[in-house]
């Protein structure tokens, strides 16, 4: 695999926390790779199965979903079924012979700066490991 791959990520962040999370990242000058593109999200119960496989459909090496803690949602379960979404659309993946590990969900607190840095560090290395999605490949 070429060392020059660099992933296209996907990350649907709360607003009320990984969002959050992320500023302040930014505001305490933590570095994390520019690989992962933020999307806002006003809670990750927002964020439906069809968002996760179109980015993967679209070309998106990797997408993520980060919500609030678990019992810390603002609209009390939406991240719990952001969690159910993620795990279903890792199983369609899978049935598809797409590697379940390009998808996944994290929880974090707005306080969880540096933690939002590392889920981003995560991410890009696993997929770098992963390659670049395979979707085209199908496609073709
Ligand atoms: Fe943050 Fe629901 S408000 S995940």
């Amino acid at each position: 695999m070429s060392q020059d791959f660099e992933p296209q990520i996907l990350a649907f962040c709360c607003k009320y926390c990984a969002y959050a999370a992320a500023d302040l990242a930014g505001s305490m000058r933590l570095n994390y790779p520019p690989n992962i593109k933020v999307i806002q999200v006003p809670c990750t119960g927002r964020v439906d199965i069809i968002f996760l496989l179109r980015a993967i459909e679209e070309g998106a090496d990797g997408v993520y979903v980060a919500g609030c803690l678990e019992g810390e949602c603002h609209f009390v379960g939406g991240n719990l079924r952001a969690r159910k979404r993620v795990n279903y659309v890792k199983k369609t993946l899978a049935e598809l012979g797409i590697e379940p590990e390009r998808v996944e969900m994290f929880n974090l607190s707005s306080a969880m700066g540096p933690r939002f840095a590392e889920i981003a560090i995560e991410m890009t290395d696993r997929i770098k490991k992963l390659g670049p999605t395979p979707v085209c490949r199908l496609a073709g």
